[in-house]
Protein backbone atom coordinates (compact mmCIF):
# COMPACT_ATOMS: atom_id res chain seq x y z
CA UNK A 1 0.00 0.00 0.00
CA UNK A 2 1.32 3.55 -0.27
CA UNK A 3 2.86 5.78 2.41
CA UNK A 4 0.81 8.29 4.14
CA UNK A 5 2.91 10.53 2.63
CA UNK A 6 2.24 9.56 -0.80
CA UNK A 7 -1.29 9.16 -0.53
CA UNK A 8 -1.66 12.64 0.65
CA UNK A 9 0.50 13.72 -2.52
CA UNK A 10 -1.59 12.36 -4.83
CA UNK A 11 -5.17 13.59 -2.90
CA UNK A 12 -3.53 16.94 -3.00
CA UNK A 13 -2.34 16.80 -6.36
CA UNK A 14 -6.30 16.05 -6.79
CA UNK A 15 -8.08 17.84 -4.52
CA UNK A 16 -9.45 14.32 -3.76
CA UNK A 17 -11.30 14.36 -6.92
CA UNK A 18 -11.17 12.16 -9.32
CA UNK A 19 -8.01 11.64 -11.30
CA UNK A 20 -6.87 10.07 -14.80
CA UNK A 21 -5.55 6.39 -14.67
CA UNK A 22 -2.49 7.21 -16.58
CA UNK A 23 -1.49 10.27 -13.84
CA UNK A 24 -2.23 7.44 -11.12
CA UNK A 25 0.40 4.80 -12.93
CA UNK A 26 2.92 7.24 -13.39
CA UNK A 27 2.71 8.47 -9.84
CA UNK A 28 2.83 4.77 -8.98
CA UNK A 29 5.62 4.08 -11.12
CA UNK A 30 7.78 7.22 -11.31
CA UNK A 31 7.05 9.62 -7.86
CA UNK A 32 9.66 9.64 -5.75
CA UNK A 33 8.39 6.86 -3.66
CA UNK A 34 7.11 4.85 -6.98
CA UNK A 35 7.79 1.60 -7.87
CA UNK A 36 10.40 1.90 -11.17
CA UNK A 37 12.08 4.76 -8.66
CA UNK A 38 12.99 2.47 -6.46
CA UNK A 39 12.58 -0.66 -6.50
CA UNK A 40 14.86 -3.88 -8.06
CA UNK A 41 12.29 -5.73 -9.90
CA UNK A 42 13.99 -7.64 -12.40
CA UNK A 43 16.09 -11.10 -12.30
CA UNK A 44 14.58 -14.52 -10.88
CA UNK A 45 14.46 -13.69 -7.23
CA UNK A 46 12.72 -10.39 -7.81
CA UNK A 47 9.23 -9.51 -9.68
CA UNK A 48 9.96 -10.67 -12.80
CA UNK A 49 12.58 -11.79 -15.74
CA UNK A 50 12.96 -10.93 -18.80
CA UNK A 51 14.06 -12.35 -22.37
CA UNK A 52 18.55 -10.79 -21.43
CA UNK A 53 18.07 -12.54 -18.41
CA UNK A 54 16.76 -15.83 -19.43
CA UNK A 55 19.60 -16.27 -21.62
CA UNK A 56 22.88 -14.66 -23.07
CA UNK A 57 21.69 -15.65 -26.59
CA UNK A 58 19.15 -13.20 -26.68
CA UNK A 59 21.33 -10.29 -26.15
CA UNK A 60 24.04 -12.13 -28.81
CA UNK A 61 21.41 -12.26 -31.32
CA UNK A 62 20.65 -8.44 -30.48
CA UNK A 63 24.39 -7.63 -30.71
CA UNK A 64 24.99 -9.26 -34.13
CA UNK A 65 22.56 -7.56 -35.41
CA UNK A 66 23.74 -4.22 -34.22
CA UNK A 67 27.41 -4.70 -35.32
CA UNK A 68 26.18 -5.82 -38.86
CA UNK A 69 24.11 -2.32 -39.14
CA UNK A 70 27.00 0.01 -37.75
CA UNK A 71 29.23 -1.80 -40.02
CA UNK A 72 27.05 -1.77 -43.37
CA UNK A 73 25.47 1.34 -43.09
CA UNK A 74 27.20 4.00 -40.48
CA UNK A 75 30.85 2.63 -40.70
CA UNK A 76 31.62 5.78 -38.24
CA UNK A 77 31.27 7.77 -34.82
CA UNK A 78 27.60 7.20 -33.33
CA UNK A 79 25.63 7.31 -30.22
CA UNK A 80 24.82 3.70 -28.95
CA UNK A 81 21.56 4.53 -26.44
CA UNK A 82 19.91 1.57 -24.56
CA UNK A 83 16.69 2.79 -22.86
CA UNK A 84 16.13 1.34 -19.79
CA UNK A 85 19.05 -1.47 -19.18
CA UNK A 86 17.68 -3.26 -16.09
CA UNK A 87 20.46 -5.17 -14.49
CA UNK A 88 22.55 -4.52 -18.03
CA UNK A 89 22.60 -8.07 -18.90
CA UNK A 90 21.35 -7.16 -22.21
CA UNK A 91 24.43 -4.46 -22.81
CA UNK A 92 26.86 -6.95 -21.48
CA UNK A 93 25.94 -9.33 -23.93
CA UNK A 94 26.38 -6.87 -26.73
CA UNK A 95 29.43 -6.34 -25.69
CA UNK A 96 30.61 -9.73 -25.59
CA UNK A 97 29.13 -10.16 -28.93
CA UNK A 98 30.46 -7.00 -30.54
CA UNK A 99 34.19 -7.80 -29.89
CA UNK A 100 34.08 -9.31 -33.28
CA UNK A 101 34.18 -6.02 -34.72
CA UNK A 102 37.03 -3.94 -32.20
CA UNK A 103 35.14 -0.79 -34.21
CA UNK A 104 32.20 -0.65 -32.86
CA UNK A 105 33.05 0.12 -29.64
CA UNK A 106 35.60 2.15 -30.44
CA UNK A 107 33.52 4.67 -32.03
CA UNK A 108 30.49 4.36 -29.97
CA UNK A 109 29.38 6.82 -27.47
CA UNK A 110 27.11 4.94 -25.25
CA UNK A 111 24.33 6.04 -23.40
CA UNK A 112 22.09 4.54 -20.98
CA UNK A 113 18.89 5.51 -20.41
CA UNK A 114 17.95 4.86 -16.95
CA UNK A 115 15.61 6.44 -14.40
CA UNK A 116 15.53 3.76 -11.43
CA UNK A 117 19.44 4.86 -9.21
CA UNK A 118 19.46 1.67 -7.87
CA UNK A 119 19.50 0.08 -11.49
CA UNK A 120 22.25 2.50 -12.97
CA UNK A 121 24.45 1.48 -9.45
CA UNK A 122 23.86 -2.15 -10.24
CA UNK A 123 24.56 -1.30 -14.15
CA UNK A 124 27.39 -0.09 -12.88
CA UNK A 125 28.72 -3.24 -11.38
CA UNK A 126 27.61 -5.34 -13.80
CA UNK A 127 29.28 -3.74 -16.72
CA UNK A 128 33.14 -4.94 -17.79
CA UNK A 129 33.31 -1.76 -20.05
CA UNK A 130 32.05 0.54 -17.92
CA UNK A 131 35.91 -0.08 -15.65
CA UNK A 132 37.70 0.45 -19.30
CA UNK A 133 35.94 3.02 -21.49
CA UNK A 134 33.08 5.88 -20.60
CA UNK A 135 29.58 5.70 -20.03
CA UNK A 136 27.20 8.09 -20.02
CA UNK A 137 23.96 7.59 -17.83
CA UNK A 138 20.91 10.11 -18.40
CA UNK A 139 17.51 9.52 -16.79
CA UNK A 140 16.09 11.05 -20.09
CA UNK A 141 16.89 11.00 -23.49
CA UNK A 142 18.85 13.89 -25.06
CA UNK A 143 18.17 14.80 -29.06
CA UNK A 144 20.63 17.29 -29.19
CA UNK A 145 24.09 14.81 -30.89
CA UNK A 146 24.33 15.37 -34.65
CA UNK A 147 26.09 11.93 -34.94
CA UNK A 148 23.88 8.63 -36.71
CA UNK A 149 22.51 6.42 -33.54
CA UNK A 150 21.58 3.24 -33.01
CA UNK A 151 19.09 3.24 -30.35
CA UNK A 152 17.46 -0.07 -29.05
CA UNK A 153 15.38 -1.42 -25.80
CA UNK A 154 13.84 -4.59 -24.30
CA UNK A 155 10.70 -4.86 -22.12
CA UNK A 156 11.40 -0.15 -21.91
CA UNK A 157 7.71 0.55 -23.70
CA UNK A 158 5.17 -1.28 -21.83
CA UNK A 159 6.02 1.18 -18.50
CA UNK A 160 4.46 3.80 -19.79
CA UNK A 161 0.77 4.84 -18.60
CA UNK A 162 -2.04 4.32 -20.53
CA UNK A 163 -5.13 5.44 -20.85
CA UNK A 164 -8.76 3.49 -20.86
CA UNK A 165 -11.76 4.41 -23.04
CA UNK A 166 -15.11 2.24 -23.30
CA UNK A 167 -17.87 2.68 -25.54
CA UNK A 168 -21.55 1.75 -24.51
CA UNK A 169 -23.84 2.19 -27.03
CA UNK A 170 -21.83 5.03 -29.00
CA UNK A 171 -21.27 6.79 -25.96
CA UNK A 172 -17.26 6.84 -24.98
CA UNK A 173 -16.77 6.98 -21.10
CA UNK A 174 -12.90 7.54 -19.66
CA UNK A 175 -11.85 5.50 -17.11
CA UNK A 176 -10.61 7.32 -13.74
CA UNK A 177 -9.54 6.80 -10.20
CA UNK A 178 -10.42 7.73 -6.95
CA UNK A 179 -9.90 7.16 -3.24
CA UNK A 180 -12.11 6.04 -0.76
CA UNK A 181 -11.27 7.78 2.85
CA UNK A 182 -13.33 5.58 4.50
CA UNK A 183 -11.56 2.17 3.45
CA UNK A 184 -8.30 3.98 2.51
CA UNK A 185 -7.91 2.67 -1.08
CA UNK A 186 -8.41 3.25 -4.22
CA UNK A 187 -10.89 2.26 -7.30
CA UNK A 188 -11.68 3.02 -10.37
CA UNK A 189 -15.08 4.78 -12.11
CA UNK A 190 -15.82 5.50 -15.59
CA UNK A 191 -16.71 9.37 -16.88
CA UNK A 192 -18.22 10.58 -19.52
CA UNK A 193 -15.87 11.54 -22.68
CA UNK A 194 -16.90 15.40 -23.24
CA UNK A 195 -13.98 16.83 -24.97
CA UNK A 196 -14.74 17.02 -28.47
CA UNK A 197 -11.24 16.94 -29.14
CA UNK A 198 -10.81 13.43 -27.66
CA UNK A 199 -14.11 12.64 -29.40
CA UNK A 200 -13.08 13.41 -32.84
CA UNK A 201 -9.72 11.18 -31.99
CA UNK A 202 -12.12 7.87 -30.47
CA UNK A 203 -14.22 8.54 -33.57
CA UNK A 204 -11.31 6.13 -35.53
CA UNK A 205 -12.39 3.03 -33.27
CA UNK A 206 -16.13 4.05 -32.96
CA UNK A 207 -16.35 -0.28 -33.90
CA UNK A 208 -14.40 -1.20 -30.98
CA UNK A 209 -15.76 -1.70 -27.60
CA UNK A 210 -12.79 -0.02 -25.94
CA UNK A 211 -9.51 1.31 -26.55
CA UNK A 212 -6.50 1.66 -24.64
CA UNK A 213 -3.89 4.24 -25.83
CA UNK A 214 -0.38 5.66 -24.48
CA UNK A 215 -0.31 9.49 -25.60
CA UNK A 216 3.34 9.45 -23.69
CA UNK A 217 4.65 5.85 -25.05
CA UNK A 218 3.72 7.36 -28.22
CA UNK A 219 5.00 10.55 -27.90
CA UNK A 220 8.48 8.97 -26.72
CA UNK A 221 8.69 7.16 -30.07
CA UNK A 222 7.87 10.22 -32.22
CA UNK A 223 10.63 11.92 -30.44
CA UNK A 224 13.24 9.00 -30.84
CA UNK A 225 11.43 8.96 -35.00
CA UNK A 226 12.35 12.69 -35.33
CA UNK A 227 15.68 12.47 -34.27
CA UNK A 228 16.89 9.30 -36.79
CA UNK A 229 15.42 11.31 -39.69
CA UNK A 230 17.82 14.22 -38.98
CA UNK A 231 20.65 12.32 -37.71
CA UNK A 232 20.16 8.89 -39.46
CA UNK A 233 19.59 6.05 -37.55
CA UNK A 234 17.99 3.12 -36.52
CA UNK A 235 16.07 1.89 -33.21
CA UNK A 236 15.40 -1.61 -32.52
CA UNK A 237 12.60 -2.33 -29.83
CA UNK A 238 11.34 -5.64 -28.27
CA UNK A 239 8.01 -5.79 -26.04
CA UNK A 240 5.24 -7.54 -25.51
CA UNK A 241 2.62 -6.40 -27.48
CA UNK A 242 -0.26 -6.76 -30.58
CA UNK A 243 -1.28 -5.75 -33.69
CA UNK A 244 -4.57 -6.44 -34.01
CA UNK A 245 -7.68 -5.49 -32.48
CA UNK A 246 -7.76 -6.49 -28.13
CA UNK A 247 -10.88 -7.28 -26.68
CA UNK A 248 -9.82 -6.96 -23.16
CA UNK A 249 -7.76 -4.31 -21.86
CA UNK A 250 -4.08 -5.36 -21.53
CA UNK A 251 -2.86 -3.03 -17.93
CA UNK A 252 -1.65 -5.24 -15.41
CA UNK A 253 0.18 -5.02 -12.11
CA UNK A 254 2.91 -7.96 -11.18
CA UNK A 255 3.62 -8.49 -8.04
CA UNK A 256 5.99 -11.22 -6.77
CA UNK A 257 5.68 -13.07 -10.03
CA UNK A 258 2.06 -12.94 -9.77
CA UNK A 259 -0.99 -10.91 -11.30
CA UNK A 260 -2.53 -8.34 -8.85
CA UNK A 261 -4.54 -5.60 -9.30
CA UNK A 262 -3.53 -2.24 -9.44
CA UNK A 263 -4.80 -0.59 -6.50
CA UNK A 264 -2.99 -3.16 -4.27
CA UNK A 265 0.96 -2.64 -3.76
CA UNK A 266 1.55 0.92 -4.73
CA UNK A 267 4.54 1.42 -5.45
CA UNK A 268 6.02 -1.88 -4.70
CA UNK A 269 4.23 -3.77 -7.96
CA UNK A 270 5.24 -3.31 -11.35
CA UNK A 271 2.13 -1.89 -13.71
CA UNK A 272 2.72 -2.11 -17.78
CA UNK A 273 0.27 -2.70 -20.40
CA UNK A 274 0.82 -4.00 -24.00
CA UNK A 275 2.39 -1.96 -26.31
CA UNK A 276 -0.07 -1.29 -29.62
CA UNK A 277 2.37 -1.88 -32.67
CA UNK A 278 0.04 -0.36 -35.11
CA UNK A 279 0.40 3.08 -33.76
CA UNK A 280 4.31 2.73 -33.09
CA UNK A 281 4.53 2.26 -37.51
CA UNK A 282 2.41 4.36 -37.85
CA UNK A 283 4.11 6.90 -36.38
CA UNK A 284 7.33 5.67 -38.26
CA UNK A 285 5.95 6.30 -41.28
CA UNK A 286 4.42 9.79 -40.57
CA UNK A 287 8.15 10.78 -40.13
CA UNK A 288 9.47 8.71 -43.41
CA UNK A 289 10.84 6.14 -41.65
CA UNK A 290 11.73 2.53 -42.80
CA UNK A 291 10.38 -0.40 -41.38
CA UNK A 292 12.80 -2.84 -41.33
CA UNK A 293 11.27 -5.50 -39.19
CA UNK A 294 8.30 -5.97 -37.47
CA UNK A 295 8.09 -9.75 -36.39
CA UNK A 296 7.68 -11.81 -33.81
CA UNK A 297 10.19 -12.51 -31.02
CA UNK A 298 10.47 -16.16 -32.34
CA UNK A 299 10.33 -14.86 -35.95
CA UNK A 300 13.27 -12.23 -35.19
CA UNK A 301 15.39 -14.92 -33.29
CA UNK A 302 15.37 -17.60 -35.44
CA UNK A 303 15.70 -15.49 -38.72
CA UNK A 304 18.84 -14.00 -36.81
CA UNK A 305 20.30 -17.80 -36.03
CA UNK A 306 19.14 -18.60 -32.16
CA UNK A 307 19.13 -22.02 -33.21
CA UNK A 308 22.45 -21.70 -34.91
CA UNK A 309 23.89 -20.07 -32.25
CA UNK A 310 22.69 -22.63 -29.67
CA UNK A 311 24.56 -25.50 -31.58
CA UNK A 312 27.53 -23.54 -31.31
CA UNK A 313 27.20 -22.85 -27.73
CA UNK A 314 27.06 -26.93 -27.21
CA UNK A 315 29.92 -28.18 -29.51
CA UNK A 316 32.33 -25.29 -28.25
CA UNK A 317 31.40 -25.86 -24.61
CA UNK A 318 30.58 -29.55 -23.79
CA UNK A 319 30.11 -28.80 -20.02
CA UNK A 320 26.94 -26.86 -20.69
CA UNK A 321 23.89 -28.82 -20.06
CA UNK A 322 21.51 -28.87 -23.40
CA UNK A 323 18.39 -29.32 -21.71
CA UNK A 324 18.71 -26.08 -19.87
CA UNK A 325 19.78 -24.54 -23.36
CA UNK A 326 16.70 -25.88 -24.96
CA UNK A 327 14.35 -24.29 -21.81
CA UNK A 328 15.91 -20.86 -22.41
CA UNK A 329 15.44 -20.83 -26.09
CA UNK A 330 12.03 -22.84 -25.59
CA UNK A 331 11.01 -20.00 -23.30
CA UNK A 332 12.10 -17.50 -25.98
CA UNK A 333 11.02 -18.57 -29.07
CA UNK A 334 7.40 -20.67 -28.32
CA UNK A 335 4.44 -19.18 -29.24
CA UNK A 336 2.79 -20.75 -26.06
CA UNK A 337 5.31 -18.58 -24.40
CA UNK A 338 7.21 -15.36 -25.40
CA UNK A 339 7.77 -15.98 -29.08
CA UNK A 340 4.31 -14.76 -30.11
CA UNK A 341 3.72 -11.93 -27.35
CA UNK A 342 6.94 -10.36 -27.54
CA UNK A 343 7.34 -8.27 -31.00
CA UNK A 344 10.38 -6.97 -32.56
CA UNK A 345 10.52 -3.31 -34.56
CA UNK A 346 12.83 -2.18 -36.38
CA UNK A 347 12.83 1.56 -37.43
CA UNK A 348 15.54 3.20 -39.61
CA UNK A 349 16.61 5.63 -42.25
CA UNK A 350 19.66 4.02 -43.00
C1 LIG B 1 10.86 -3.81 -17.46
S1 LIG B 1 12.43 -3.20 -17.15
C2 LIG B 1 13.39 -3.92 -18.45
C3 LIG B 1 14.86 -3.95 -18.17
C4 LIG B 1 15.78 -4.54 -19.24
N1 LIG B 1 15.64 -3.84 -20.48
C5 LIG B 1 15.57 -6.01 -19.42
O1 LIG B 1 15.07 -6.41 -20.47
O2 LIG B 1 15.90 -6.77 -18.49
C6 LIG B 1 12.29 -1.50 -17.58
C7 LIG B 1 13.56 -0.70 -17.43
O3 LIG B 1 13.32 0.63 -17.92
C8 LIG B 1 13.57 1.59 -16.89
N2 LIG B 1 12.60 2.66 -17.12
C9 LIG B 1 11.25 2.55 -17.13
N3 LIG B 1 10.67 3.70 -17.50
C10 LIG B 1 11.68 4.56 -17.74
C11 LIG B 1 11.74 5.92 -18.18
N4 LIG B 1 10.63 6.63 -18.43
N5 LIG B 1 12.95 6.49 -18.35
C12 LIG B 1 14.08 5.80 -18.12
N6 LIG B 1 14.11 4.51 -17.69
C13 LIG B 1 12.92 3.90 -17.50
C14 LIG B 1 13.41 0.79 -15.60
O4 LIG B 1 14.00 1.36 -14.49
C15 LIG B 1 14.05 -0.53 -16.03
O5 LIG B 1 15.45 -0.44 -16.06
Amino acid sequence: MLSKKKINKIKLLNNNKKFRLDKFIELALFASNGYYLRNRPIGKKFDFVTSPEISQMFGEIIGVYLVYHWKEKINSKFNLIELGPGNGTLFKDIERTARILPNFFENADVNLIEINKELKEIQKKNLNYFRQKKIRWSKALNFKSKMPSIIYSNEFFDCFPVRQFLNENNHWFERYVKFNEKESRYYSINKRVISKKILDYLSKYKKQKIYEVSYSRNKYFEQICKYLKRNRGICILIDYGYNKKIKNFTLQAIYNHKKTSIFENIGQQDISSHVNFNELIEIAKQNKLKINEFVSQRDFLIKYGILERKKKLLTKNLNLNKKLLDEEVDRLINVDRMGNLFKCLVVSNL
